[in-house]
Protein backbone atom coordinates (compact mmCIF):
# COMPACT_ATOMS: atom_id res chain seq x y z
CA UNK A 1 0.00 0.00 0.00
CA UNK A 2 1.03 3.14 -0.97
CA UNK A 3 0.24 6.67 1.12
CA UNK A 4 0.98 10.46 0.37
CA UNK A 5 3.00 12.47 2.30
CA UNK A 6 4.02 16.21 1.93
CA UNK A 7 7.55 16.53 1.49
CA UNK A 8 9.93 16.11 4.56
CA UNK A 9 13.27 15.22 6.07
CA UNK A 10 12.16 11.78 6.14
CA UNK A 11 12.09 11.41 2.91
CA UNK A 12 15.14 9.84 0.67
CA UNK A 13 15.12 12.78 -2.04
CA UNK A 14 18.73 11.92 -3.55
CA UNK A 15 18.00 8.22 -4.06
CA UNK A 16 15.21 9.59 -6.51
CA UNK A 17 15.95 9.30 -10.16
CA UNK A 18 12.70 9.48 -12.89
CA UNK A 19 15.23 10.11 -15.55
CA UNK A 20 14.49 13.47 -16.18
CA UNK A 21 17.80 15.27 -14.24
CA UNK A 22 16.00 18.77 -14.24
CA UNK A 23 13.01 17.31 -12.57
CA UNK A 24 15.51 15.13 -9.90
CA UNK A 25 17.77 18.57 -9.09
CA UNK A 26 14.27 20.24 -8.21
CA UNK A 27 13.20 17.34 -6.34
CA UNK A 28 16.56 17.30 -4.51
CA UNK A 29 17.59 21.00 -4.07
CA UNK A 30 14.83 23.20 -4.71
CA UNK A 31 11.45 21.39 -3.39
CA UNK A 32 11.80 22.08 0.33
CA UNK A 33 13.26 25.49 0.16
CA UNK A 34 10.21 26.48 -2.40
CA UNK A 35 8.10 24.48 0.33
CA UNK A 36 9.39 27.00 3.35
CA UNK A 37 8.84 29.87 1.82
CA UNK A 38 5.15 28.97 0.73
CA UNK A 39 6.46 28.93 -2.86
CA UNK A 40 5.26 25.56 -3.87
CA UNK A 41 4.24 22.13 -1.95
CA UNK A 42 5.46 18.84 -3.29
CA UNK A 43 3.61 15.67 -2.46
CA UNK A 44 5.46 12.45 -2.35
CA UNK A 45 4.31 8.98 -2.62
CA UNK A 46 5.71 6.24 -0.60
CA UNK A 47 5.23 2.94 0.81
CA UNK A 48 3.04 2.93 3.47
CA UNK A 49 5.84 0.68 5.37
CA UNK A 50 8.49 2.38 4.21
CA UNK A 51 11.67 2.54 6.51
CA UNK A 52 12.96 6.10 8.55
CA UNK A 53 14.70 7.08 5.32
CA UNK A 54 11.59 6.85 2.78
CA UNK A 55 12.02 6.10 -0.99
CA UNK A 56 10.23 8.23 -3.03
CA UNK A 57 7.75 6.15 -5.83
CA UNK A 58 6.51 9.69 -7.47
CA UNK A 59 5.82 13.57 -6.98
CA UNK A 60 4.36 16.30 -7.67
CA UNK A 61 4.45 20.19 -6.83
CA UNK A 62 1.47 22.63 -7.03
CA UNK A 63 1.27 26.16 -6.22
CA UNK A 64 -1.23 28.79 -6.61
CA UNK A 65 -0.80 31.30 -10.12
CA UNK A 66 -2.69 33.91 -11.58
CA UNK A 67 -3.12 34.20 -15.22
CA UNK A 68 -3.98 36.46 -18.03
CA UNK A 69 -7.24 35.47 -19.27
CA UNK A 70 -6.10 36.26 -22.53
CA UNK A 71 -4.00 33.25 -23.48
CA UNK A 72 -7.07 31.19 -22.46
CA UNK A 73 -9.24 30.22 -25.90
CA UNK A 74 -11.69 33.19 -27.17
CA UNK A 75 -14.96 31.67 -25.55
CA UNK A 76 -13.23 30.88 -22.39
CA UNK A 77 -11.43 34.77 -22.12
CA UNK A 78 -14.50 36.35 -22.98
CA UNK A 79 -16.69 35.67 -19.39
CA UNK A 80 -13.35 36.24 -17.52
CA UNK A 81 -11.77 39.21 -16.00
CA UNK A 82 -8.35 40.32 -16.99
CA UNK A 83 -6.28 38.33 -14.27
CA UNK A 84 -7.65 34.94 -13.01
CA UNK A 85 -6.59 32.46 -10.26
CA UNK A 86 -5.37 29.27 -10.74
CA UNK A 87 -3.59 26.54 -9.43
CA UNK A 88 -0.26 25.44 -11.35
CA UNK A 89 0.97 21.52 -11.42
CA UNK A 90 4.51 22.79 -11.28
CA UNK A 91 6.25 19.06 -11.48
CA UNK A 92 4.94 15.62 -12.07
CA UNK A 93 7.09 12.78 -12.19
CA UNK A 94 7.51 8.71 -11.09
CA UNK A 95 11.13 6.75 -10.29
CA UNK A 96 12.01 5.15 -13.42
CA UNK A 97 11.52 1.69 -11.74
CA UNK A 98 7.55 2.68 -11.08
CA UNK A 99 6.84 4.19 -14.15
CA UNK A 100 4.30 2.92 -16.67
CA UNK A 101 2.32 0.83 -14.23
CA UNK A 102 0.05 3.20 -12.80
CA UNK A 103 1.51 5.65 -10.54
CA UNK A 104 1.23 8.96 -12.48
CA UNK A 105 -2.32 8.19 -12.89
CA UNK A 106 -2.17 7.70 -9.15
CA UNK A 107 -0.82 11.18 -8.18
CA UNK A 108 -3.00 13.10 -11.14
CA UNK A 109 -6.32 11.60 -9.19
CA UNK A 110 -4.29 12.78 -6.08
CA UNK A 111 -3.67 16.46 -7.85
CA UNK A 112 -7.57 16.93 -9.25
CA UNK A 113 -8.24 15.93 -5.36
CA UNK A 114 -6.52 18.59 -3.71
CA UNK A 115 -7.65 21.17 -6.67
CA UNK A 116 -10.99 20.47 -6.05
CA UNK A 117 -10.70 21.07 -2.15
CA UNK A 118 -8.50 24.29 -3.00
CA UNK A 119 -11.61 25.25 -4.95
CA UNK A 120 -13.97 24.67 -2.66
CA UNK A 121 -12.07 26.75 -0.25
CA UNK A 122 -10.71 29.69 -2.31
CA UNK A 123 -11.91 29.69 -6.12
CA UNK A 124 -10.03 29.17 -9.38
CA UNK A 125 -10.75 28.46 -12.48
CA UNK A 126 -8.65 25.17 -12.74
CA UNK A 127 -5.25 23.80 -13.16
CA UNK A 128 -2.50 24.86 -15.33
CA UNK A 129 0.42 22.56 -16.20
CA UNK A 130 4.02 23.47 -17.86
CA UNK A 131 4.84 20.13 -19.96
CA UNK A 132 8.79 19.87 -20.46
CA UNK A 133 8.04 18.74 -23.44
CA UNK A 134 5.92 17.00 -26.00
CA UNK A 135 5.85 13.50 -24.93
CA UNK A 136 4.73 15.06 -22.04
CA UNK A 137 2.43 17.04 -23.32
CA UNK A 138 0.63 13.56 -24.84
CA UNK A 139 0.72 12.15 -21.42
CA UNK A 140 -1.64 14.82 -20.11
CA UNK A 141 -4.16 15.37 -22.76
CA UNK A 142 -5.89 12.07 -22.02
CA UNK A 143 -6.72 13.37 -18.95
CA UNK A 144 -8.45 16.47 -20.20
CA UNK A 145 -5.57 18.84 -20.15
CA UNK A 146 -6.15 21.16 -23.87
CA UNK A 147 -3.13 23.01 -24.61
CA UNK A 148 -3.30 27.05 -24.77
CA UNK A 149 -3.44 28.61 -28.35
CA UNK A 150 0.00 28.89 -29.60
CA UNK A 151 1.12 27.66 -26.47
CA UNK A 152 1.24 24.10 -27.15
CA UNK A 153 3.36 22.95 -23.69
CA UNK A 154 1.00 24.61 -21.68
CA UNK A 155 -2.10 23.24 -20.54
CA UNK A 156 -5.26 23.70 -18.91
CA UNK A 157 -8.00 22.06 -17.07
CA UNK A 158 -11.04 23.73 -16.39
CA UNK A 159 -12.36 23.33 -12.96
CA UNK A 160 -15.67 22.22 -14.85
CA UNK A 161 -14.19 19.41 -16.29
CA UNK A 162 -12.31 18.38 -12.88
CA UNK A 163 -15.46 18.34 -10.97
CA UNK A 164 -17.30 16.18 -13.93
CA UNK A 165 -14.62 13.91 -13.78
CA UNK A 166 -13.39 13.52 -10.32
CA UNK A 167 -15.71 14.64 -7.85
C1 LIG B 1 5.21 11.11 -17.36
C2 LIG B 1 5.15 10.25 -16.09
C3 LIG B 1 4.84 11.13 -14.90
C4 LIG B 1 4.02 9.21 -16.31
O1 LIG B 1 3.92 8.41 -15.14
P1 LIG B 1 3.67 6.83 -15.24
O2 LIG B 1 3.50 6.30 -13.89
O3 LIG B 1 4.75 6.25 -16.09
O4 LIG B 1 2.29 6.81 -16.07
P2 LIG B 1 1.08 5.80 -15.87
O5 LIG B 1 1.60 4.39 -15.79
O6 LIG B 1 0.20 6.24 -14.77
O7 LIG B 1 0.35 6.02 -17.27
C5 LIG B 1 -1.00 6.41 -17.32
C6 LIG B 1 -1.47 6.34 -18.75
O8 LIG B 1 -0.80 7.29 -19.55
C7 LIG B 1 -0.26 6.68 -20.72
N1 LIG B 1 0.94 7.43 -21.06
C8 LIG B 1 2.11 7.43 -20.42
N2 LIG B 1 2.96 8.32 -21.01
C9 LIG B 1 2.28 8.85 -22.05
C10 LIG B 1 2.59 9.82 -23.03
N3 LIG B 1 3.74 10.46 -23.07
N4 LIG B 1 1.65 10.13 -23.96
C11 LIG B 1 0.44 9.54 -23.94
N5 LIG B 1 0.08 8.63 -23.00
C12 LIG B 1 0.99 8.29 -22.09
C13 LIG B 1 -0.02 5.26 -20.30
O9 LIG B 1 0.03 4.41 -21.42
C14 LIG B 1 -1.23 4.99 -19.40
O10 LIG B 1 -2.37 4.75 -20.17
P3 LIG B 1 -3.24 3.41 -19.92
O11 LIG B 1 -3.74 3.51 -18.51
O12 LIG B 1 -4.31 3.52 -20.94
O13 LIG B 1 -2.28 2.29 -20.12
C15 LIG B 1 6.47 9.44 -15.88
O14 LIG B 1 6.73 8.64 -17.00
C16 LIG B 1 7.67 10.32 -15.59
O15 LIG B 1 7.92 10.69 -14.46
N6 LIG B 1 8.48 10.66 -16.63
C17 LIG B 1 9.66 11.46 -16.45
C18 LIG B 1 9.33 12.85 -15.99
C19 LIG B 1 8.30 13.56 -16.84
O16 LIG B 1 8.34 13.51 -18.06
N7 LIG B 1 7.35 14.25 -16.17
C20 LIG B 1 6.36 15.07 -16.79
C21 LIG B 1 6.73 16.44 -16.42
S1 LIG B 1 6.12 17.70 -17.41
Amino acid sequence: MCKLESLSADHDRLGFDCGSEPLNSYLRQTARQHQTRGISTTYVLVEEAAAITKAIIGFFTLNICQVAAEFLSEREAKRLPRNVPAVKLGRLAVATDSQKSGVGKILIAAVMQTVLSVFDKVGGIGLFVDAKDEYAADYYKPFGFVPLPERPLELFLPIKTIQDSWK
